[in-house]
C-alpha cells in the first residue's frame, strides 16, 4: 500500500485503518489485511501507562514506529507527530519527521492540524513527507479543551472545521482523520474531500475506519469509548493466563514431572546384517 494506492481506494471501498505500537501486533495487523497502520501516540495511554498522548516524546514514537517497520507491513505505516512538535520553527518539523521516516521507517506521518497549519503541510510535502491530517477532536490539546468530547454540532465549530479540512486538502495531505466529530458533518467533508476521509467515532459515512488496537482486542481495564466494537477480551484472558500459570507454579504442576525413564530394549534374536538361511 502506498500513498497513492491508499488514495485511489476512495469512492471504491471502506478502507480498513487500526492502531499499532510494536512487531508482533503489528504483523497480526498486516495478517489481516488492514490497509494503514498507525504507530499512534495513543501508545502513551495503551502501553506507557500515560494518562494522555501529551507526554509521549519524538523518541518513543521512533523507537514504537521501529519496531512496526520491522514487522515489514504490506500496508502502509503512519507515525504520529508526537505533542506539540508540529508547532516548532518549520525546519525543526522537518527534522522531526526525517526521523519517523528516516529511522522509525514509517511512509508518512500524521500531525493534528488546523487551517493555521496549512504551510507546514505544504513544506513536508514538498520535501517528499506525506501527510495525514488529524482534524476534530485533538487529543494533544487535552489541556486546552478541559477533556475530550464530540466536535462540530455548534455552528462556529463546524464552520473551523470545513476551514480545517479544506486548508490541509489544498496544502497536500493525503488523507485526512476526523475524530469524534458530529456524523452527518463527517459524511459531508467526505463527500466534499478529494482525498479519503478517515473516520473514528465519527459515523458510518467515511471513507474507512479506524479504531485503536487495545480497544479492537478488549485489552484494557477502564471503559472503552463508546462508539468501540471490541472483538476479542484480552485483558481477561490474559490475566486468566497468568492466574493459571502462576497456580501451577505454586502447585508443582509447571514444569512437569520428568516423564519414567522407558524399558530397556529386548535383544534382539538374529544379529543385523545377517540373513536367515532357510
Ligand atoms: O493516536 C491514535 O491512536 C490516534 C487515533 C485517533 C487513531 O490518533
Amino acid at each position: 500500500m502506498t500513498t497513492q494506492t491508499l488514495r485511489a481506494l476512495k469512492g471504491q471501498r471502506p478502507i480498513v485503518c487500526v492502531t499499532a505500537y510494536d512487531t508482533p501486533m503489528a504483523r497480526c495487523a498486516d495478517e489481516a489485511g488492514v490497509d494503514l497502520i498507525l504507530v499512534g501516540d495513543s501508545v502513551g495511554n495503551n502501553v506507557l501507562g500515560f494518562s494522555s498522548t501529551v507526554p509521549v516524546t519524538l523518541d518513543m514514537m521512533v523507537h514504537h514506529t521501529a519496531a512496526v517497520s520491522r514487522a515489514h507491513p504490506q500496508a502502509l505505516v503512519v507515525a504520529d507527530l508526537p505533542f506539540a512538535e508540529a508547532h516548532l520553527d518549520p525546519g525543526e518539523v522537518v527534522r522531526a519527521c526525517r526521523r519517523l521516516i528516516q529511522i522509525g521507517g514509517a511512509e508518512a506521518v500524521k500531525i493534528e492540524a488546523t487551517a493555521a497549519l496549512a504551510p507546514v503541510v505544504e513544506r513536508l510535502v514538498a520535501a517528499g513527507i506525506p501527510v495525514m491530517g488529524h482534524v476534530g477532536l485533538q487529543p494533544q490539546r487535552v489541556n486546552v479543551l478541559g477533556g475530550y468530547r464530540r466536535v462540530g454540532q455548534r455552528v462556529p465549530e463546524a464552520e473551523a472545521l470545513r476551514e480545517d479540512a479544506a486548508a490541509l486538502e489544498h496544502a497536500g495531505v493525503f488523507a485526512l482523520l476526523a475524530e469524534t466529530i458530529d456524523a452527518a458533518l463527517a459524511a459531508e467533508l467526505t463527500r466534499q474531500a478529494r482525498v479519503p476521509l478517515i473516520g473514528i467515532g465519527s459515523g458510518r459515512d467515511c471513507d474507512g475506519q479506524i479504531l485503536v488496537a487495545h480497544d479492537v482486542l478488549g485489552w484494557h481495564e477502564g471503559h472503552a469509548p463508546s462508539f468501540v466494537k471490541p472483538y476479542a477480551a484480552l485483558h481477561q484472558d490474559i490475566c486468566a493466563a497468568f492466574v493459571a500459570y502462576a497456580a501451577d507454579v505454586r502447585e508443582h504442576r509447571f514444569p512437569a514431572a520428568p516423564k519414567a525413564a522407558a524399558p530397556a530394549p529386548t535383544p534382539d534374536p538374529a544379529p543385523r546384517g545377517k540373513v536367515a538361511q532357510g
